[in-house]
């Protein structure tokens, strides 16, 4: 990024920071993100680019939420994420985009109550952690927790926790492969060899 772009996206960053986001070094946010939701306790770490027209948001039903976005950890276009307990994305993460994030959901169940006078359940946290991928249009659900370097496939919706290196996707996410690290496949690359129950 050269200098006159990092002072537009500093620029830009400012109604966010007034509102109380937390930006480390070299962090940036695109245009069209919304203002209007509470972003105190959304902080990104050092070296993070969230794309355009991301829609953070912080409960205001409860107290302390928190969306933590580690260094290094990229996403992009109309990213959601919606926290009343709190989402923590690791570092070196890829997001997609229209990727969604939610650690509760609307209290819709009662049938004497419209949603719209409904509130929110009580949350669960989201925890991604580092090196993860998520596909295009994945929706993250509460209470989630993605070990270390998930792949998440487009259009997928995680409804269950998965463990470090697992391969997912599906409505509901299901297990498509475990990642073995391949010693002698040169320094970075995991070889997707072996299927999940093969
Ligand atoms: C998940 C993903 C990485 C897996 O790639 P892959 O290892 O080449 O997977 P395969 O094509 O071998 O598919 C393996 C199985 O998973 C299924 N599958 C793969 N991706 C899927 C998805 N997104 N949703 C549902 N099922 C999927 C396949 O149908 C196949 O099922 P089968 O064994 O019953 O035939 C890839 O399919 C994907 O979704 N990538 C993300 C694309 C994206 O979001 N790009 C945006 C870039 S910014």
């Amino acid at each position: 990024m050269n200098i006159f772009s990092k002072i537009v996206a500093c620029l830009i960053s400012v109604p966010a920071r007034i509102k109380g986001m937390k930006f480390g070094k070299n962090s940036f946010i695109g245009p069209g993100y919304a203002v209007a939701p509470i972003l105190k306790g959304v902080a990104l770490e050092n070296n993070v680019v969230i794309g355009r027209n991301a829609w953070f948001d912080i409960s205001r039903k409860t107290k302390g939420g928190q969306i933590i976005v580690g260094d290094g950890t990229q996403a992009g276009r109309n990213l959601v994420a919606s926290a009343c307990k709190k989402i923590s994305i690791g570092k070196k993460c890829l997001l997609s985009y229209n990727v969604t994030l939610v650690d509760h959901d609307h209290d819709v169940f009662d049938p004497n109550v419209s949603p719209m006078d409904a509130g929110i359940t009580e949350g669960k946290e989201i925890t991604i952690e580092d090196e993860c991928f998520v596909g295009a249009h994945s929706f993250i659900l509460k209470g989630i927790r993605l070990g270390k370097h998930c792949v998440v496939g487009a259009n997928s919706v995680v409804t269950k926790s998965f463990p470090a290196y697992s391969v997912i996707a599906g409505n509901p996410a299901k297990l498509i492969k475990i990642l073995k690290q391949e010693e002698h496949y040169g320094e970075r690359t995991a070889n997707f060899r072996d299927h999940a129950g093969a």
